[in-house]
């Protein structure tokens, strides 16, 4: 592999510098000249550790025709990602050895990203028996963590259980908080909304319920409890209460719930239609503070992409979920107040450092030194773009964001010092 030379990056914490990649590694920064090295002009672009998502459906084995391993990795490296984490509720389920084998192999064939998998808790996404959650952690695909995401693991004794068990070997639990009771028919975020519409609503309490729940449970077993997309403002002060006390959990916000509120279900839309449901414009301050603040840990896609017979149909009968891997830096960077205003450190700290800390992924989220993994990526804080959602990598086209001009663009992203974006393109197709 020949040497690679970046020219004059924006390194956060140490302004202008140049810097040499060798052998997937940074060899050296500061002012340098390197004759036959590729040089990259980074003139003007900032500097992110690679992004690392805890949150990706990669629908495969089982719905390659909404994503597969490698269309969903294509569009996570365009994002800026070296690395994601893929949720359990594939079909099969990913709750044994062999499943979590297969996603890691598929994402170490596509070459865009790493991919780690995420076991299931329990048996089928199912609540009633434990998964093989020793043998996953044991195979190939050395997972740490499990979650039943799409599910919540309602049952306490199962949560205590899995806990008790996820402990022993350092791993944690990824809890989609919702309490199935409260959530029963629901369509949205409960509401003046969802009763003008006069669709079922889901009401924050029943995040909040979980949430509370297990924040004792991990206090109890000492065990690590990671609370995926928390939507509401009540969970946040919940989990600032938890991390008060020291319990052992961590938080993660998507982009939308940054963004967008339920007032957009009156267009009837499904694009809208996820789960947790868009809540309140007082949610979304809370959230944007909680995630400046650091008491949300992280910023996590949950990028969900579906078919057309899933999405393109009533309301009541789409599916759940909405794009993410391409948009999320980009509404990050809104979110903490726009280019201009926005502090790339906190920036780096909740889409690259910490997720990569809660997932155990050492090679990334780490600032460039000598000797570290080359995995980074190149933004240009002053461009902008326009979402189109036929120009996405992603296989499905199910973004909320179709249209909307965002700050921000990924002009280049390095894994092991490989170029899997260049000026904004993939940079080496790979074949599936
Ligand atoms: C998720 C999906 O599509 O897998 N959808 C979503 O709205 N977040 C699973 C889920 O949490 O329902």
């Amino acid at each position: 592999m020949t040497d690679l030379l970046i020219k004059g990056a924006d390194l956060i914490g140490k302004g202008r510098k140049d810097l040499l990649v060798r052998d997937g590694r940074v060899a050296e920064i500061g002012s340098i000249t390197a004759k036959g090295a590729e040089t990259v002009d980074a003139d003007g672009l900032v500097l992110l550790p690679g992004l690392v998502d805890l949150h990706t459906h990669l629908r495969e084995p089982g719905r390659e025709d909404a994503e597969t391993v490698h269309s969903g990795t294509r569009a996570a490296a365009k994002g800026g990602y070296t690395a994601v984490c893929a949720m359990a509720n594939s079909h099969p389920v990913a709750d044994t050895a062999g499943v979590v084998e297969q996603v890691a192999a598929l994402g170490k064939a596509a070459g865009y990203a790493d991919v780690q998998p995420i076991g299931a808790v329990s048996v089928g996404l199912e609540g009633r028996q434990l998964a093989e959650i020793g043998a996953m952690a044991q195979s190939a695909a050395n997972v740490r963590m499990f979650s039943d995401d799409g599910h919540c693991v309602w049952d306490p004794i199962l949560m205590r259980r899995a806990l008790e068990y996820v402990k022993t070997f350092g791993g944690l639990i990824a809890q989609h908080a919702e309490e199935p009771r409260l959530t029963e028919g629901a369509q949205m975020n409960e509401g003046a909304v969802s009763a003008e519409l006069g669709l079922p609503g889901w009401p924050s309490v029943a995040e909040e319920a979980i949430i509370a729940r297990d924040v004792l449970l991990a206090e109890y077993t000492g065990a690590r409890v990671h609370f995926c997309h928390v939507s509401t403002a009540r969970s946040v002060d919940i989990i600032r209460e938890a991390k008060a006390r020291g319990a052992n959990v961590t938080a993660e916000v998507c982009p939308h719930h940054l963004l967008l509120t339920d007032e957009a279900a009156r267009t009837y839309d499904p694009v809208y239609k996820v789960n947790p449901p868009l809540r309140r414009e007082a949610d979304v301050a809370v959230l944007r503070g909680a995630l400046a603040e650091g008491v949300i840990d992280a910023v996590a896609t949950d990028h969900a992409p579906h078919a057309p017979q899933d999405k393109d149909c009533e309301w009541a009968a789409a599916r759940p979920g909405m794009l993410g891997l391409e948009t999320a830096l980009s509404i990050t960077v809104l979110a903490l107040g726009g280019p201009s205003a926005v502090d790339w450190d906190v920036v780096a700290e909740r889409t690259s450092r910490t997720p990569a800390r809660i997932a155990g992924l050492e090679a990334h989220g780490r600032d460039p030194q000598p000797g570290t993994e080359a995995n980074f990526t190149l933004v240009d804080p002053a461009a902008t773009w326009t979402v189109v959602p036929a120009d996405l990598a992603s296989l499905s086209r199910n973004t909320p964001y179709a249209g909307m001009e965002l700050p921000v663009t990924v002009q280049a992203t390095f894994l092991r010092g490989r170029a899997t974006v260049l000026n904004g393109k993939i940079a080496e197709e790979t074949t599936e």
